[in-house]
């Protein structure tokens, strides 16, 4: 019998308007193509078919909306518009991906404070004269090495350092720059005296990753890149991320992959900007929250969504850069900063680094505020930390026309009390797009002292203005109308939106509540935001929404990307790398979700009032 080989049959797909091609075979989701095709889209929930993000348009369709994708489409939905994680192309076709839908560029805070160090790299350089073999002095290359680094007993030499000996030795008659770890093993040889060596400090945030290059030799900053987290693909926060790697048999492969990929790259973008090679890189400083350090190095996250939600390892982490898949110099290294727990990782004890907090003298409460909100109360001898689920609603995540720190966005909101009007910032002065989580909260606290939304949260009924009317989920305000937008359509707050920014504020008001109650502090001394939101925030839209009690104004400090801060501090600092182990063991983590006024404090908090002791 003869067989006929099977015809795949390939249908292309086109994006636009980015005028991406691509050929494909099997029935994924127009999502799914997306990201084979390298299409960066907004998908909040990661393709739950949730958050109703994900919008696209098709000619080439050929099913109708479900009931759940118009819900989420809503009356804001314009013709043809459909949810690209819920629909598929039998048959291929172009698709337009929706303005609001594309992820744009977006600013990313590298700068933070730091405290002033003295260079103790971890890495010891010597500049030595190696006798090359003779006749009279028959040893060879590795003898005379280890002789001349004081004895063969105490140094080993791997095989890359082997291999590569007889150039270095030869090319300068024995002058060398040697290159040892703690320990003794000799990880580097060149030829020459005073070579410059690299290393980099690598902010691994859920949204954002930021590198920073550094001479070793100077401790000098020499560029510093950024980027999105490619992994953003599949959702969000750290649940889509985790969810990812429990739903597909090689979701964590592919997120470990996707991430390491993106460090090599924003490594070679640093290296290639200050004109030096990437093969000068000998050691590597990483810090992120817990669960993007189990994916980086490839340990299952799903401990960390399931009770007692325990990461596999809190300890610092040490190891080759190159097992991991980083194309540094052979024998670089590559250390983790301990995490605390499931939710507070190795980027909250880089925060407590940068800024010293067990040197704090007044009650100091230090808050990284993103998807989730990680907070530390120092300054009283004792210090705690807890974690709260804030939800993405501070970066623009579940709110009608939220959307991250990118052109197009509002990033302020002055209000005219009478009627409303507003006056908004923009960033990149284009017509508005969405709301980023300043914009945001600007927007909110502006209403609450306008009176437009109640103490309960509810937008007031009794005042009249043309920007306050009734829309399908409830009242919502115009934020701007569709003449005026970059969206062609009328942009709004909406009552859920509210409530969303009150799951969020209720969240992290607990948190703080339970701090000061477990340390006996009733008033705080200063207040410290570390990241980007906590930079952007003004302080008097914290205030105002009793986002914590404020002190004054002028004691609520933004600290930039501190946890960038204390990676860099950490690489170039031994003492820093054997500090962190000592500030890590001496914070103490507390369990928000099981401690008994957790309740009480959270529903209280969410009041859109002013901060006020709770009643629990
Ligand atoms: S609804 Fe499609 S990504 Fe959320």
């Amino acid at each position: 019998m003869r067989h006929h080989p099977v015809e795949k049959a390939t249908k292309e797909v086109v994006f636009q308007p980015m005028g991406r091609r691509m050929r494909f075979e099997q029935d994924d989701t127009i999502l799914e193509l997306a990201r084979k095709a390298g299409v960066a889209l907004v998908a909040t929930c990661g393709g739950k078919g949730l958050c109703g993000k994900c919008r696209v348009s098709s000619s080439a369709l050929s099913t109708p909306p479900s009931d759940q994708e118009l819900e989420l489409l809503g009356p804001i939905s314009h013709s043809g518009e459909r949810l690209a994680c819920q629909t598929r192309l039998p048959e291929g076709g172009t698709v337009f991906v929706s303005e609001e839908s594309r992820l744009r560029q977006q600013v990313i805070l590298t700068a933070g404070q730091q405290i002033e160090l003295q260079l103790d790299p971890i890495l010891q350089v010597q500049d030595l004269i190696i006798t090359l073999p003779s006749l009279i002095t028959p040893l060879t290359m590795s003898e005379l090495l280890l002789e001349a680094l004081g004895g063969a007993e105490s140094f080993s030499l791997p095989l890359s350092v082997l291999q590569t000996l007889p150039g270095a030795l030869k090319d300068n008659s024995g002058q060398v720059t040697v290159v040892t770890r703690p320990g003794g093993e000799v990880i580097d040889v060149v030829p020459g005296w005073g070579r410059q060596y690299l290393g980099l400090a690598v902010d691994l945030g859920t949204t954002t990753v930021v590198a920073y290059l550094l001479d070793l030799t100077t401790g000098k900053v020499l560029a510093v890149e950024a980027d999105v987290n490619p992994q953003i693909s599949v959702g969000d926060d750290v649940i889509s991320r985790i969810a990812y790697c429990q739903d597909k048999p090689d979701g964590l492969q592919q997120l470990a992959s996707q991430i390491r990929e993106c460090i090599n790259r924003l490594a070679q973008q640093a290296c290639e900007a200050a004109g030096l090679d990437m093969s000068r890189i000998m050691d590597c400083v990483m810090v992120g929250n817990t669960a993007m350090h189990h994916i980086f190095l490839g340990l299952d996250p799903v401990v960390l969504s399931q009770a007692p939600y325990t990461p596999i390892v809190k300890s610092s982490i040490e190891l080759k850069a190159r097992q991991v898949g980083l194309t540094f110099a052979t024998e670089a290294l590559l250390h983790w900063l301990p995490v605390k727990a499931g939710f507070v990782g190795a980027d909250t004890v880089a925060v407590a680094l940068a800024v010293a907090a067990d040197q704090l003298t007044a009650p100091t409460l230090i808050l990284d505020l993103g998807t989730n909100g990680e907070m530390i109360l120092a300054g009283v001898g004792d210090m705690v930390c807890c974690s709260t689920a804030a939800g993405p609603a501070f970066e623009g995540g579940h709110i009608s026309f939220g959307m991250r720190a990118a052109q197009g966005a509002i990033e302020k909101v002055v209000l005219d009390p009478l009627s409303l009007e507003a006056e908004l910032t923009v960033i990149g002065e284009v017509k508005p797009l969405g709301l980023c989580g300043s914009g945001l909260l600007s927007l909110v606290s502006a209403l609450v002292t306008a009176g437009a939304i109640l103490p309960g949260g509810s937008f007031n009924s009794t005042m009249t203005s043309a920007r306050l009317r009734s829309g399908s989920e409830g009242m919502e305000y115009v934020i701007a109308f569709a003449e005026q937008s970059g969206l062609g359509h009328d942009l709004v707050l909406t009552s859920r939106d509210v409530a969303e920014i009150q799951l969020a504020k209720g969240a992290i008001r607990a948190g703080v509540e339970i701090m000061m109650l477990e340390l006996g502090v009733k008033n705080l001394g200063e207040v410290l935001l570390a990241g980007a939101f906590g930079n952007y925030l003004d302080p008097k839209d914290a205030e105002n929404l009793g986002l914590f009690p404020c002190p004054d104004q002028e004691r609520i400090r933004g600290v930039g990307n501190a946890a960038g801060a204390g990676a860099i501090m950490a690489l170039i600092s031994h003492w820093v790398r054997d500090h962190a182990k000592i500030m890590t063991h001496n914070i103490r983590y507390i369990e928000l979700t099981t401690h008994p006024q957790f309740h009480d404090f959270f529903i209280d908090g969410m009041a859109c009032t002013r901060w006020q002791p709770s009643r629990a």
